[in-house]
């Protein structure tokens, strides 16, 4: 897959299912550029009705926030990456910090979560970054390339180039402290070079490297023309269609 400009917006736990129909719907219309493709990771319960609000449009992608990595059966609760492709949603949102610090999610789990997802054909926007206390301690880049290691490496290269990287730093999501567009830069371009030595250079450069973490309309463009930062995952600002709107047309 060769790399694209990415706009994906993240709603998490929010809307009911008549404002997110909304805000699916205001994007049906929404020109966007040649090169770039938008996402939304919506909730399971608005999956179907985001897929229908946007079918006309044929630069918008649906993404679940997550999945299970069994195929099927006694998983109260859970859904699975077939029930997700059934509806017609084709990304799945694996990692976000939210789902490694609340629910306790291992590297060791999300790599039973990309195959899964990969085998279903189903491509994973794979989640990365470091919180406050490695940030500081300097180990950052160490330990945010060790999270794509532990869950990606025993991937072949094809297998790897369906794969969309968000880094996004703890530290800055949902806070309003965005990663200036130098710490995205030097953060993806170490991970780009890392991603290199596993899977070749020709992959790495193809691949995606989306930044999140406080992403608005008046930080996008900078953020976004970095030459490793190929577009957002973008939090609370995807919950607002005109400004989600500005961040599509910030590249
Ligand atoms: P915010 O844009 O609200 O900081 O959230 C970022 C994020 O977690 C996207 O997945």
């Amino acid at each position: 897959m060769a790399r694209k400009n990415i706009a994906a917006g993240n709603w998490k736990m929010n809307t009911s299912i008549s404002e997110g129909t909304q805000l699916a719907k205001a994007l049906s219309t929404k020109t966007v550029a040649d090169g770039t493709e938008v996402i939304i990771a919506v909730p399971f319960t608005h999956l179907q009705s985001a897929v229908e609000a946007t079918a006309s449009n044929s630069k918008v992608f649906i993404a679940a926030q997550n999945c299970n990595e069994n195929d099927k059966g006694a998983y109260t609760g859970e859904i699975s990456v077939d029930m997700i492709d059934s509806i017609g949603a084709t990304h799945v949102v694996l990692g976000h910090s939210e789902r490694r610090e609340i629910f306790n999610e291992s590297n060791e789990l999300l790599k039973a979560k990309v195959d899964k997802v990969l085998e279903k054909g189903l491509t994973p926007i794979f989640c990365c970054g470091e919180n406050l206390e490695i940030r500081e301690s300097g180990k950052h880049i160490d330990f945010v390339k060790g999270q794509l290691t532990d869950s990606l490496a025993h991937l072949s290269a094809d297998s790897f180039s369906k794969i969309i990287v968000a880094y996004e730093p703890i530290w800055a999501i949902g806070t309003g402290k965005t990663a200036s567009p130098e710490q995205a830069q030097e953060m993806q371009e170490a991970l780009r070079a890392h991603l290199a030595e596993h899977f070749g250079a020709e992959a790495a450069q193809n691949c995606s490297i989306l930044y999140g973490g406080s992403v608005k309309p008046g930080n996008a463009k900078e953020l976004f023309s970095q030459p490793d930062v190929d577009g957002g995952l973008v939090g609370g600002a995807s919950l607002d269609a005109e400004g989600f709107g500005q961040i599509i047309d910030s590249f």
